[in-house]
């Protein structure tokens, strides 16, 4: 090969925006609005399947049959119960660390408790860890007792029982449901590139997770569910709204809770989690206050900019007529998004190639060391 044939670089856009850097059958977003998981589409999902059903598919490829569900089921719930000694751990964090960074230092922890298991065990193990972990952390956190998950319960109704201590009501858990069934999985999203770049290396479950709730964390990311909430409690009225947008605008802030790499129309799991609100301020008989501000900010945002509302942006108002305390709205994402990852993982060790792009240098070059005296 030529020396100018090896020196080629493709150039890729900032962000590798628009720019397909692998295969998947996992997923598929598109700008039209359009979301399939394993090549069924998000609403139909979410009409008719459940939380477990769902993992089930984004893990294997295809919706379980009656046995598998069952065994399914059970492999999971018989993996919730955290090891006290990740609990020791959390304990010796400062009290008022963000229940995400508690719930990444958790997770990677459950690395070196669990590493004898053989990998399938501990995918499995860490995806139904998570869950127990996001609500017990933040109990400890606030100085509450832990709550062991109960195996009679779904997995939604055991994450909702553990964060609350109460059993939920059939409505709400449902509605939780499928806020987690549109969490869980979103093709190239920048955690679940982190998750395959960590598994390009040929790391184990428990590091690529650790690195995927890193790049969770971010404001940009899985972090914008808890800043729309703050947004909301902060604009409160829906006679604010159009205000609120002019000056945040004008100030050039980017307003949480909007815009998509993707999606340039509509979020469909926005679309749908929005009707959820209604309907869950209807049957608790509460004032649509809330409904009207997201209603209010959306079209203000749509009518100014052409920016859609994004899933962070009605999931934070669901939750928080859940009564879910904010600082779990990422975590929660968290506890949903695992399960995508591992696929993610999977998929990209199946198929491996150690994910190692190259940069274009534009620093200086031919410069000379000099010792530090002379500088
Ligand atoms: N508020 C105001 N303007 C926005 C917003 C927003 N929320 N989002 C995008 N824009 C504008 C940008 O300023 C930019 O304008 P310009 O072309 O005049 O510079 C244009 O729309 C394109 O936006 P980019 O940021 O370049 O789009 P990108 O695809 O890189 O970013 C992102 C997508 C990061 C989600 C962005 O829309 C954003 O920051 N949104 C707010 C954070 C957020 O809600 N994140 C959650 C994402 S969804 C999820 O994780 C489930």
């Amino acid at each position: 090969m030529l020396m100018a044939e090896l020196s080629e670089q493709i150039r890729a856009p900032k962000g590798l925006s628009g720019v397909s850097v692998t295969e998947t059958k996992i997923a598929k977003s598109e700008v039209d609005g359009s979301l399939i998981y394993r090549g069924y589409t998000i609403e139909d999902l979410a009409e008719n399947a459940s939380f477990e059903e769902t993992a089930y598919l984004v893990l294997y490829g295809e919706l379980p049959n009656r046995t598998q569900l069952t065994r399914f089921n059970s492999e999971l719930r018989s993996r919730m119960k955290v090891d006290s000694s990740v609990y020791e751990i959390i304990r010796d964090l400062p009290k008022d660390a963000h229940p995400i960074d508690v719930l990444r230092t958790a997770a990677s922890s459950l690395g070196s408790t669990d590493v004898k298991r053989a990998p399938h065990e501990q995918e499995l193990s860490v995806a139904a860890k998570m869950a127990t972990l996001v609500a017990n952390s933040y109990r400890i956190e606030t100085g509450k007792n832990l709550i062991e998950p109960d195996s009679r319960l779904t997995f939604a109704e055991n994450l909702l029982y553990m964060i609350s201590g109460k059993k939920p009501e059939e409505s709400d858990a449902w509605t939780f449901e499928r806020e987690l069934i549109f969490y869980m999985e979103h093709d190239l999203n920048a955690s679940s590139f982190t998750v395959r770049v960590v598994a390009s290396t040929l790391a184990d479950i428990y590091s690529a997770v650790t690195a995927g709730l890193a790049a969770l964390k971010g404001p940009l990311h899985g972090g914008a569910n808890e800043g729309a909430m703050q947004m909301l409690l902060e604009v409160k009225n829906p006679d604010a709204a159009a205000g609120y947008v002019a000056d945040a605008l004008a100030g050039g802030k980017k307003i949480v809770g909007f815009g998509h790499r993707i999606y340039k129309q509509f979020d469909p799991r926005a679309r749908l989690s929005k009707q959820y609100l209604k309907q869950l301020l209807a049957e608790k008989k509460m004032d649509d206050r809330l409904f009207r501000l997201c209603d209010a900010l959306e079209r203000e945002m749509w009518e100014r900019k052409k920016i859609p509302a994004n899933l962070d942006f009605y999931a934070a108002p669901v939750f928080f007529t859940l009564e879910i305390p904010i600082p779990l709205y990422t975590p929660i994402f968290a506890a949903s998004r695992v399960f995508g990852w591992i696929a993610h993982y999977n998929e990209q060790v199946l198929d491996n190639k150690l994910i190692r792009p190259e940069a274009t240098y534009v620093g200086p070059k031919d410069l000379k060391y000099r010792p530090v005296a002379e500088r």
